[in-house]
C-alpha cells in the first residue's frame, strides 16, 4: 500500500491519469487541474480521443492506456460502464498504485485485476449529468455529491480529499448499494425529462411546439425545484392531489383519456403515488384519500 511515493503526501502529490477520453473525463481532469491538481496522462480507445483530451489540459501528455497505467499513482478509468472490466483486465497494474471507475452502477469488484496486482481499487462517481460542453461540465460539478467506495483507508482519504478539492461533497454508501443509489438519480434526472416530455406531447396535441411548452413549463419546474430545497420532497409537494381536489383529478381524466390511454394510465399512478406522499404530511385526511383513490379507480369514461 503507497498510493503515493514515500516522501509526499496529499492529494498534490499524486500524480493522476485518465483512460477513456470522454465527457466525465474532461469535466474532472479540467476541474481537478484548476483546483490546483493537474493530471499527467490521458489515454484512450483512440490516439485522437487522448490527444483532444489532452489539449485542453496544461502539461498532460497524451498516450496510449497502459502508458497511464504504468506512469500514474492515481487512475480513473472513464469508460463507458460495458467498458470498465475489459480495460481492468487487458492492462498490467502496479503495486500501490490507485484504480478508480467513475461509474455509479458498476461493482468496484470489476476492478479486482488491478487488486491482484497490488493496486488499491475504488469508485469516484460524482452525482451530476456531464454533457459534451466541457466548461459547462465544468461549473456543474461544485455543490455534487461524490460517491466514494475504497474499501483501503489511505485511498479512501485521497479520494474524499479529492472531492473536497473540487468543491463536492464526498459520500461513502454502504457495501451493496451502488446500483440502488445510482438508480435513485435517474429520479432527479432521466425521468424529469420523460415527466416532461409526457406534458410536451399534451402540448403538440392541440398544435404547440416544445418550445411553447418548455417556456411555459421550464418556470413552472424552476420554481418546484426552489420549494423541493426549501420545504422537502412531502411538505413542498403543489397539485390538486395535494389539496384534496377529486374534482380536478377527474377532468384530468378525462382529457388524457381522450389524448391516450398510456398518458392516463401513467397519471394514474404518479397520483396514487402522490395520495401517500400528501397523506405523510396530513395535508390529506383519510375521507380525501379515500375519494381521490377511488377517483383513480374508476373506469376513466365514468369520470365524464
Ligand atoms: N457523462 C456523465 O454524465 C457521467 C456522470 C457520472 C458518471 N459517469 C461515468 O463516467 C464514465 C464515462 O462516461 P462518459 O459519459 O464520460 O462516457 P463517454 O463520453 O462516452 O466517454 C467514454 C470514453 O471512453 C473511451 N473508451 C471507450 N472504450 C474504451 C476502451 N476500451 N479503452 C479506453 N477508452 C475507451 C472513448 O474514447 P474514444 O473517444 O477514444 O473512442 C470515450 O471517449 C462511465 O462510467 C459513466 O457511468 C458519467
Amino acid at each position: 500500500m503507497n498510493l503515493v511515493s514515500k516522501h509526499r503526501s496529499g492529494p498534490e502529490a499524486l500524480v493522476l491519469g485518465f483512460i477513456g477520453a470522454g465527457r466525465l473525463a474532461r469535466a474532472m481532469a479540467l476541474a481537478l487541474q484548476q483546483a490546483g491538481l493537474p493530471v499527467a496522462r490521458v489515454g484512450s480507445r483512440s490516439a485522437e480521443g487522448a490527444r483532444a483530451t489532452a489539449a485542453m489540459l496544461q502539461d498532460c501528455l497524451p498516450c496510449d492506456p497502459q502508458d497511464v497505467a504504468d506512469h500514474c499513482d492515481l487512475v480513473f478509468i472513464t469508460t463507458p460502464d460495458a467498458a470498465i472490466a475489459r480495460v481492468a483486465e487487458s492492462l498490467s497494474w502496479h503495486t500501490g498504485q490507485g484504480v478508480v471507475h467513475c461509474s455509479g452502477a458498476t461493482p468496484v469488484a470489476v476492478l479486482q485485476p488491478a487488486a491482484a496486482a497490488g493496486a488499491l481499487i475504488g469508485g469516484f462517481h460524482p452525482m451530476q449529468a456531464f454533457g459534451a460542453d466541457p466548461q459547462a461540465a465544468v461549473r456543474s460539478l461544485p455543490g455534487c455529491t461524490v460517491a466514494i467506495e475504497a474499501a483501503e483507508p489511505l485511498l479512501d482519504i485521497r479520494l474524499h480529499e479529492l472531492a473536497q478539492r473540487l468543491g463536492c461533497a464526498g459520500l461513502t454508501l454502504p457495501p451493496g448499494v451502488r446500483a440502488r443509489y445510482h438508480a435513485s438519480g435517474g429520479y432527479a434526472s432521466q425521468h424529469v425529462h420523460v415527466l416532461l416530455a409526457e406534458a410536451v406531447r399534451l402540448w403538440q396535441s392541440w398544435g404547440a411546439t416544445e418550445q411553447q411548452a418548455l417556456d411555459a413549463l421550464l418556470p413552472l419546474l424552476r420554481g418546484t425545484l426552489a420549494s423541493l430545497a426549501r420545504s422537502g420532497v412531502a411538505d413542498g409537494m403543489p397539485g390538486p392531489i395535494s389539496r384534496g381536489d377529486a374534482g380536478t383529478v377527474r377532468q384530468h381524466r378525462q382529457a388524457l383519456q381522450a389524448v391516450d390511454p398510456d398518458m392516463r394510465d401513467l397519471y394514474d399512478r404518479l397520483c396514487v403515488r402522490g395520495v401517500a406522499l400528501a397523506r405523510t404530511t396530513g395535508r390529506l385526511d383519510a375521507a380525501q384519500a379515500r375519494l381521490l383513490e377511488q377517483t383513480l379507480d374508476a373506469p376513466p369514461d365514468q369520470n365524464e
